[in-house]
């Protein structure tokens, strides 16, 4: 017997337990004869699995097909996720219309605002549940269906270091709602009319009329924040179907591309198609290109840099910053334009941007279908009148939505994303007014008698990696009441942690090294002054160095710890922005390649 191909046995072949002392065939085995469990004897082992799976009833016939696995996310916890239980159907019958097995699985699943620190902090233990639980059963190709913002970087981290053939559906975007005649959507709308709130502008009545309208269904924020990037950015490395990034939830469409997805896993199991062969450098940029051009969310850099880093590829924060100086803004989304994700579905989707940006991009890089970028492109359907995404001599901003900045406050960099940010800004000298962590902030950022002026600058201390821990998306700090009040929208705020790819302002997120390890940004004091120059790509303390030396030597680093558990292991070996925060021992052990290349 063969287990190479698992499709052509015949079941009174597949039914012979000995077959598994034949030998593996070349590539090693396949289908159910993957994996097995450890009792001594594979024959034995094999025969005792299938005794139990034949417990549901299953054929010798079922059995002998391509196994393809299905990470169910769905949870109650997770409305974002609300579909899969759909998805994961229309999953199945595109598998077994391919002649595949399909079997769906649990691993955790993370919500944003049902995750306690963060759910940043539960990113990596999700990947290596995903990881994990695929190298464990026996799959030739898995499904991993995702879509809150953490969910969908997790799955690609742990399905790279697994190395076994697998495609990303994600769940879609949530539909719009209305509010008073004003269409909403999470979570731009929830900022904003949060802002209007805290400034008095509307009641508590009118809020809790909003809270009814801003998630219209199920599915994933509607703007361009963080899931809807890594949507966008799995698609342009070539881990979905084409076109697979932009249905909403809710819609045939998103049921139609999950049955493509089950199809196409059998056709990548047979070919043995792994992450390893898309997830390439070039797709990488491609990648970050894309990131660019959709002003999408700061978190997909933190997310790639994760992802490539499980292959030995890293990502040079300079090279994006000069990447970004030549990538325009083509989709207008909220935050950065109009628009919502159903708007993007509607207008073409990725096929429309990526053929904008087909100049820019590595058109050889290989896809989940077997076939390249340029060849997908070439057979999509032909382009049409649309307003929501530009052509690219038409942009919604000239040069790249983000900016990597660097000086004494950030030597390991910093991130802005200056699309969403106020232009007047971004040029900017003024006084510190610090806050030592989060709790410092949330006593004291209301309080009256705060000293704090509209062109001072915020700065939030210890919210990074370690700091919160888990990197909060708490780098969006409010504006202190009074000033709200007063009508002020937007301040330079700094801090070493992330912001929600639905949030916008003049801020500085991901200052590295992180306050609570000993970086800069720990030797802030209320009245020092700070220059931000997005145009020279600067972020300066202006403290002399002995004053700094004196500073950090009147406070020793005491790094946070923990006495046990997931908190120690994350304590521990997390590592800062620049690595994607990701756990030191889940990354790849050497460097083979560093990205992007200089053109
Ligand atoms: Fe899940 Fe926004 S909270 S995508």
């Amino acid at each position: 017997m063969s287990l190479t191909d698992p499709s052509k046995a015949s079941p009174a072949a597949a039914a012979d337990p000995k077959a598994q002392d034949e030998g593996a065939p070349a590539g090693g085995p396949q289908g159910l004869g993957k994996g097995l469990t450890n009792y001594g004897d594979n024959g034995f082992s094999l025969f005792l699995r299938k005794a139990f799976i034949k417990g549901a009833g299953y054929t010798d016939d079922a059995l002998s097909r391509p196994v393809i696995g299905i990470v169910n996310t769905g949870s109650s916890y997770n409305p974002c996720h609300g579909n899969a239980p759909q998805l994961i159907e229309a999953v199945r019958r595109g598998v077994m219309l391919a002649g595949g097995l399909p079997v769906d699985f649990p691993t955790i699943s993370v919500h944003e605002s049902f995750s306690a620190p963060t759910s940043m902090y539960l990113r990596n233990l999700m990947s290596m549940d995903t990881e994990e639980m695929i190298r464990a059963q026996p799959m030739d190709a898995v499904v991993l269906i995702g879509g809150c913002d953490k969910t969908v970087p997790a799955q690609l981290m742990g399905a790279a270091s697994a190395g076994v053939p697998a495609i990303q559906l994600v769940t879609g975007s949530m539909l719009t709602g209305a509010h008073r005649g004003e269409r909403v959507g999470a979570c731009t709308d929830c900022r904003r009319y949060w802002g209007r709130y805290r400034a008095d502008e509307i009641d508590a009545a009118e809020i809790a009329d909003v809270n009814n309208q801003l998630v219209a269904s199920v599915g994933t924020c509607s703007v361009m924040g963080t899931a809807s990037t890594m949507a966008c950015v799995t698609e342009a490395l070539g881990m979905m179907v084409a076109g697979g990034a932009s249905a909403p939830a809710v819609t045939a469409d998103r049921i139609r591309v999950a049955e493509r997805t089950g199809t196409t896993a059998v056709a990548m199991a047979k070919a043995r198609l792994t992450p390893d062969r898309i997830l390439t450098g070039k797709a990488f940029e491609n990648a970050l290109r894309v990131l660019l051009a959709i002003g999408g969310s700061t978190n997909g850099i933190v997310h790639l840099t994760a992802i490539a880093g499980r292959l030995g590829i890293d990502i040079d924060l300079a090279g994006l910053d000069r990447m970004s100086r030549e990538t325009p803004v083509l989709v207008d989304l909220k935050p950065s334009g109009q628009h919502y994700m159903e708007d993007f579905h509607k207008a073409g989707g990725m096929t429309a941007l990526l053929r904008e940006l087909r100049p820019l991009l590595h058109l050889d890089t290989l896809t989940v279908s077997g076939r390249t970028l340029g060849e997908e492109l070439d057979a999509a359907a032909p382009p049409f009148a649309q307003d929501v995404i530009r052509r690219a001599p038409d942009p919604i901003y000239p040069a790249g939505g983000l900016a990597v900045l660097r000086g004494n406050l950030a030597p390991g960099g910093a991130i802005i994303k200056q699309s969403a940010a106020d232009p007047v800004l971004m040029e900017h000298e003024g006084r510190a007014v610090v806050f030592e962590n989060a709790e410092d902030m949330a006593q004291r950022i209301d309080d009256e008698a705060l000293d704090v002026k509209a062109d001072d600058i915020l700065v939030l201390k210890r919210i990074g990696p370690t700091g919160a821990p888990g990197m909060p998306e708490a780098g969006y700090m409010p504006i202190p009441r009074k000033l709200a009040r007063a009508g002020v929208k937007d301040m330079v705020r700094i801090s070493d942690g992330r912001m929600s790819g639905t949030a916008a302002g003049t801020i500085v997120l991901h200052v590295t090294p992180e306050a609570a390890i000993g970086g800069p940004l720990a030797l802030v004091q209320s009245g020092d002054r700070i220059r931000l120059s997005v145009r020279e790509r600067e972020l300066t303390l202006l403290v002399d160095e002995a004053e700094l030396a004196r500073r950090a030597a009147a406070q020793p680093v005491e790094r946070p710890r923990a006495d046990r558990g997931y908190r120690k292991l994350f304590l521990e070996t997390v590592t800062q922005a620049d690595q994607g925060v990701d756990f030191d021992f889940l990354r790849a052990t050497q460097t083979v390649e560093t990205v992007p290349h200089k053109r």
